[in-house]
């Protein structure tokens, strides 16, 4: 006898809504001022709107080619040779997709199989371990310890199997604000060259980068380009975090598997935003250009209003996220912390275990500052009388 109705076994059974829709919610019911998830408070550009508007007026509204539409493939690809010295070709290694999400759905669906081991950094972005777990594949998660969260290179070549077959990477990070340097990507390189291992490298927030010696990108590696996707969103860049329109970057042979995926998720992303936002590449570039100048005076006007305060606040090198120690304040676990913080104190954040597997033995809290000054002073205030 079936029961009725049915109810499916869960492909994902320990996932439930995530900490960022939970925590948002939280600070909505209680008007707490929302530094958790991860959005701008202000809008972007009014060029790059305008340009939404002409195109939806002059017809654009029809499916775009599924790979996406020519004029941004093209944009990208110029961008990426101007800032990593690499033309992608824009006809073949190049895909627009819905949002960064996408892309990176795709690209493991497209490379992982099932049993095989895929390595990520915890804490990681909540996307990965779903997505690989979906393909049958099995998540291997090296912890990373603050304050500098580097990866360990001995303790990454150990980690290594003959089943290992993805390497999954962000930099700048969301949500610790590291960044990897040149000589990471080497010694990443010099660790896989031998075996038949892939690379995400999950680089949303490229213009958002403060470190010195600027972003480092995966496609700056003449070798480890050659078996790596690139990931980018202009949620990040653009300040449009719901237009969702992202991309991969990766040599043809994966871009063709990886096209093979999306074209039965989405098929295409839609036509207005992404001509606008070639047009916004094209006759802007400025704009993301002047992004970490721009970031960087709002990260430093809120680590001097924190600066009074008993958070010890951790490096930021990029990203618009600034992780704070509350060890002084409070002994509760960071779960009740952030619930604490929002409903008593009203200024809502994200505990920084839920990015993590295994238990994750820190009093560290992700502040998001991509918010107008106001907001930041005004959290700032509630926080330093703490
Ligand atoms: C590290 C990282 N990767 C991917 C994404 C997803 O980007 P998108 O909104 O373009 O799907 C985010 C969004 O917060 C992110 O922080």
């Amino acid at each position: 006898m079936i029961n009725n109705p049915l109810i499916p076994e869960s492909k994902l059974p320990s996932l439930g809504t995530t900490i960022f829709t939970q925590m948002s919610a939280l600070a909505q019911q209680y008007q707490a001022i929302n530094l958790s998830q991860g959005f701008p408070d202000f809008d972007g550009p009014r060029f790059l709107q305008e340009r939404l508007a002409f195109h939806v007026a002059a017809g654009a509204n029809q499916y775009a080619p599924m790979i996406g539409a020519q004029p941004l493939r093209e944009a990208i690809a110029d961008k990426t040779a101007a800032l990593y010295g690499h033309l992608p070709d824009a006809e073949r290694d190049i895909t627009i997709t819905a949002g960064a999400t996408e892309a990176l759905y795709a690209a493991i669906t497209a490379l992982v199989r099932p049993g095989d081991e895929v390595i990520c950094f915890d804490p990681s972005y909540d996307s990965y371990v779903p997505a690989v777990t979906l393909s049958g594949g099995i998540p291997k998660r090296l912890a990373l310890s603050p304050p500098h969260f580097q990866v360990d290179w001995h303790q990454f070549a150990q980690a290594l199997s003959p089943r290992t077959r993805l390497v999954i990477l962000n930099t700048p990070h969301n949500p610790t604000a590291t960044t990897w340097r040149k000589s990471d990507f080497e010694a990443l390189w010099q660790a896989i060259a031998e075996r038949e291992i892939y690379v995400i490298s999950d680089e949303v927030y490229e213009h958002i980068c403060f470190a010195a010696e600027g972003h480092a990108s995966v496609l700056a590696h003449p070798q480890l380009r050659e078996r790596a996707v690139a990931v980018s969103s202009f949620g990040k860049t653009l300040h449009m975090t719901g237009w969702k329109v992202g991309y991969s970057v990766a040599p043809a042979p994966i871009s063709a598997e990886i096209r093979k995926v999306h074209q039965y998720l989405t098929f295409s992303v839609n036509t207005p935003t992404q001509l606008a936002l070639a047009d916004m590449l094209r006759e802007d570039p400025a704009h993301y250009q002047t992004l970490p100048a721009f970031y960087r005076a709002k990260r430093d006007r809120f680590v001097n209003a924190l600066a009074a305060s008993r958070f010890t606040l951790l490096p930021c090198e990029g990203t618009y996220f600034l992780l704070a120690d509350y060890r002084a304040i409070s002994e509760q676990d960071d779960v009740s912390f952030c619930q604490w913080l929002t409903k008593e104190v009203g200024v809502a954040a994200i505990p920084l275990s839920v990015f993590c597997a295994a238990p994750f033995p820190h009093t560290l809290i992700r502040l998001c500052f991509a918010k107008q000054d106001a907001t930041l002073d005004a959290a700032a205030a509630r926080l330093v009388a703490l």
